[in-house]
């Protein structure tokens, strides 16, 4: 399959639009990060998603909407506390996960009964949901367990060949993955994946709000988790990533000085001075810089060659949280205490 790189022009969103009508993939640019786009109603193309990412058939897609008023058809029940977010968080990167309407099959939702619904702020994202005149269906647009990709060419670079057409809107904003929430009761909200929008973003419209604790640790396969995601080992690039808990920025320089090989890498801060004889990648200094350079590092990473590479840490509160828990799954939760 010949892969076509569409720009955003009105005649290439449209023919993107006609592809996905046709049931065929398309890749597409969101706030977050580039999605994998077929029609959340079509059964074969949802399953020809799959194969192309090569994604484990219960972990379950998002499913995007271009407007409020679609949201009936897709879901069974909008509780109040849902309406709340929905009226302060979209178009944005928050996914809510709620009782799903049968017009979605269950190769959509992985056999759950539950759909997770997010309307992307992204203008591309929401003129080709608009003019396709369908829910689309999009996991991020790389191969299973590699970093999400944030431009075109790292669509292109894991899926030419796999899908109809690549839609180029430039390099995602976010860089990371929405916040993934579910409802326990009226009351409360569950956080299921961290990003951008925080659990402080969160508290102010819900009684109670916690992080499912899968965040924060490795969760066994055969464990029962509230989303199938937090399973999966997952935004790994090829390099070995190594998270190092240090004190200060001098603690971290010398125990990497001292175990640095050839092909380590450090992953600083933008503050962080070079260190002598290591080379260097920044990504950021607070968490909505951090997230939106992470995977993009990444990606570096892996076409510089790099074998071992040490992180600095982020924080925990805050945007901060989507960035420590990607580092955390692309290292298996290692983490070197100092
Ligand atoms: O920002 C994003 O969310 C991007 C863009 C393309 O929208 N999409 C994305 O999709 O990250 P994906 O498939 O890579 O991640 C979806 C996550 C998975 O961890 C999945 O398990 C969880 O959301 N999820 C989806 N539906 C769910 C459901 N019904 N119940 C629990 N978790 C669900
Ligand atoms: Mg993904």
């Amino acid at each position: 399959m010949n892969t076509r790189l569409l720009q955003n022009t009105k005649q290439d969103l449209e023919l993107a639009a006609q592809l996905i009508r046709n049931g065929e993939l398309v890749a597409f640019p969101t706030e977050t990060v580039y999605g994998l786009g077929a029609d959340a109603r079509k059964e074969d193309s949802v399953r020809a998603i799959f194969t192309a990412k090569g994604r484990p058939a219960d972990n379950p897609l998002i499913v995007h909407i271009s407007d409020i008023s679609m949201l009936d058809s897709i879901v069974k029940e909008i509780p109040p506390l849902a309406m709340t977010l929905a009226e302060h968080f979209w178009p944005g990167p928050l996914t809510m996960v709620l009782p799903k309407q049968d017009c979605i099959p269950d190769v959509t939702s992985g056999g759950l009964a539950t759909v997770g619904v997010r309307m992307p702020s992204h203008p591309v994202a929401r003129e080709l949901i608009r003019i396709s005149g369908c829910p689309i269906a999009a996991p991020s647009a790389n191969r299973s367990g590699l970093p999400s990709p944030t431009t075109a060419k790292h669509v292109m670079d894991d899926m030419n060949g796999r899908i109809s057409a690549v839609l180029d809107g430039g390099q995602c904003e976010v860089g990371v993955e929405s916040t993934v929430i579910c409802f326990d009761d009226a009351e409360t909200v569950h956080i299921l994946r961290p990003g951008l929008i925080s659990l402080e973003d969160v508290t102010p419209y819900a009684k109670y709000v916690y992080v499912d604790k899968a965040v924060f640790q490795q969760i066994s396969a055969d464990a029962k988790v509230a989303s199938p995601g937090m399973k999966y080992k997952h935004y790994s690039p090829k390099a070995k990533i190594l998270p190092v808990d240090a004190p200060d920025f001098e603690s971290f320089r010398n125990y990497v000085t001292q175990h640095a090989e050839e092909h380590t890498y450090c992953l600083l801060f933008d503050s962080d001075p070079e260190i002598n004889g290591v080379a260097c990648l920044h990504y950021g200094d607070d968490g909505a810089h951090q997230a939106h350079d992470l995977f993009y590092r990444f990606r570096e990473l892996d076409e510089l060659s790099a074998e071992i590479v040490y992180v600095r840490m982020p924080q925990q509160t805050g945007a901060d949280l989507s960035v420590y828990n990607r580092l955390m799954r692309a290292s298996g939760f290692e983490v070197i205490r100092l």
